[in-house]
């Protein structure tokens, strides 16, 4: 996908303040502090247009960008960081859950995982929440540039166990290297087409 533009929409945490549903979406979820504003930026070849905190909880709010006028973007905020006030814990799962049995133009949900971490309850929660809402998914494993190469291929089994997902359903990237930058565009492209 060569990007031309990308801009940033609104944010949004009901359907009545969503963008109207105009252009295919893809969505990027994942634990709290996983990489996925810095995913986003990978992809649109712009350092800044997604905020990224090494503060975990920073997204709170589901975030959309245009890119190419015609493919929307949303970073999810992320879950399963212990510091986010209660109140902002509570509204997380309508929020998402909303947004994910609603939004008809969202054609696949592209869900991080982090290479050095065993994939957690949350995690396969998510998984099998997109299962249930039959919403076509791809699942990227990032920060791929903190480990060797051996670690990596003992990473993938440990995640492919956890989850269940056969080792080729992953894709690895690292936002730092931008490896699995194309391969990512090139497996959303295939799913936004299915
Ligand atoms: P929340 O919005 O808080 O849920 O976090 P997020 O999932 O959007 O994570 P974000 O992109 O803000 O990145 C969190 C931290 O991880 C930042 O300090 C990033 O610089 C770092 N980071 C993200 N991706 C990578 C990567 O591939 N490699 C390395 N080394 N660091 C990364
Ligand atoms: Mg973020």
């Amino acid at each position: 996908m060569h990007v031309t533009s990308a801009e940033f929409v609104k944010s949004a945490t009901k359907p009545a303040n969503y963008p109207p549903e105009e252009f295919p979406e893809v969505a990027f979820a994942g634990r709290s502090n996983v990489g996925k504003s810095s995913l986003i930026n990978v992809l649109v070849n712009r350092k800044g247009l997604v905020r990224t905190s090494s503060t975990p909880g920073r997204t709170q709010l589901l975030n959309f960008f245009l890119v190419n006028g015609g493919l929307m973007l949303v970073d999810l905020p992320g879950y399963g960081f212990a510091k986010v006030p209660l109140a902002v814990k509570k509204q997380w799962g309508p929020m998402m859950e909303t947004y994910l049995a609603s939004r008809r133009t969202l054609g696949c949900v592209v869900l991080i995982l982090d290479i050095r971490r065993v994939p957690t309850e949350e995690d396969c929660q998510m998984l099998q929440w997109l299962r249930a809402y039959d919403i076509p998914t791809l699942v990227v494993v990032t920060k791929c540039d903190k480990v060797s190469k051996n670690e990596r291929a003992k990473q993938a089994a440990v995640i492919a166990r956890e989850t269940g997902l056969p080792r080729d359903e992953m894709l690895f990237f690292s936002a730092l290297s931008r490896e699995g930058k194309d391969a990512v565009w090139g497996r959303i492209g295939e799913l936004l087409a299915a």
